[in-house]
């Protein structure tokens, strides 16, 4: 009998995950979920065939360059991989593969449970209420802003972004615009309402809530800036589900402080997981842990296809989702 590849897993998962991962493989299961850090995961590229990792280890070259490497495969869970060096990886013949498309929905609808949380101050009412601070209904007591019918700027017009399309479009009656750089077909776009827009600037300007959808780049590094923001309307929200470097987040605080921005929901941060505490103290904002992906039943599909990527790269077969 052929020897089970060694997969570490670096970080808890899934209980069913577990389960088929520890029948087909020889996983190194992360018990008590603590990041292994850059030794931990030096470590396990040369003493494992793969690793199964996350959006929290960092796969620099750094840690890429660990000699003598024994793992030729990064199968990470997650759709992002702004964590990993990919072009380090692909120079070193580390293959690395994603899990995208299962959790679209479960993204898409955390984007618009932060619009919705963040302009009807649904964080803030809960706050007032827990506090026995609440009176009684009055006709003035905490409005918020109204979505339906307004106008949605998307950032990018991936997969998510279109599935947030769709529920603003068909569940709200909201206008939809946006700009990506590789825009979907014209049909494609039309069929969720959504109007494209040559440039960013332009989606900015238009909007009355922005929606993030982007991958972490180079190119996209704060992207939205200082000199962005200001373009936005007066009383305009932003809300990211994107990646935390998308967004210059001392320049955001800055935005808020000057009342320009109405409010931010935010899923995301430049430092996760540090959050600045400006931020913290705003009651205009509504802050998530990166929960966008966080549905049982879409942790679960995560892990079958990072799973699913583990099998065919180990029967030598073409990865279903490679990224290099
Ligand atoms: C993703 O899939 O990119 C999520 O943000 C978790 O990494």
């Amino acid at each position: 009998m052929t020897a089970r590849p060694t997969v570490v897993v670096t970080r808890r998962l899934p209980e069913p995950v577990e389960r088929e991962l520890a029948r087909d493989f020889d996983a190194r299961l992360n018990h008590d979920d603590r990041p292994l850090g850059p030794e931990g995961l030096r470590e396990a590229l040369t003493t494992a065939d793969a690793l199964l990792c996350t959006v929290t280890d960092r796969l620099g070259a750094d840690v890429l360059s660990a000699e003598p490497r024994r793992a030729r495969l990064l199968a990470n869970f997650g759709v992002g991989f702004n964590h990993i060096d990919v072009e380090a990886a692909k120079a070193r013949g580390l293959a690395v593969s994603n899990t995208p498309d299962v959790l679209t929905d479960a993204t898409a609808d955390l984007a618009m449970t932060l619009l919705l949380a963040v302009t009807r101050r649904a964080g803030e009412g809960e706050r007032h209420l827990r506090s026995g601070a609440w009176t009684g209904w009055r006709p003035t007591h905490m409005l918020g802003t109204q979505v339906s019918g307004k106008t949605l700027g998307l950032v990018g017009m991936g997969r998510i972004a279109r599935a947030v399309a769709r529920r603003a479009h068909h569940g709200f009656g909201m206008r939809t615009i946006f700009h990506d750089p590789f825009p979907p077909a014209p049909d494609a776009a039309a069929a969720l309402g959504a109007e494209p827009r040559d440039r960013l600037e332009q989606v900015l300007e238009e909007a009355d809530f922005v929606s993030l959808h982007c991958p972490a780049t180079p190119e996209t590094r704060h992207l939205m800036n200082a000199e962005r923001l200001a373009l936005l309307k007066p009383g305009a929200f932003l809300i990211n589900t994107a990646r935390g470097d998308v967004v210059d987040e001392a320049a955001l605080v800055a935005a808020l402080r000057g009342g320009r921005l109405a409010g931010a929901g935010l899923d995301v941060y430049e430092r996760e997981p540090q959050v600045s505490p400006e931020l913290l103290a705003m009651e205009n904002v509504v802050l998530l842990p990166h929960l966008g992906s966080a549905t049982q039943e879409t942790r679960v599909a995560m892990g079958m296809r990072a799973l699913e990527n583990l099998r065919l790269f180990f029967q030598g077969a073409p990865l279903r989702d490679q990224v290099v």
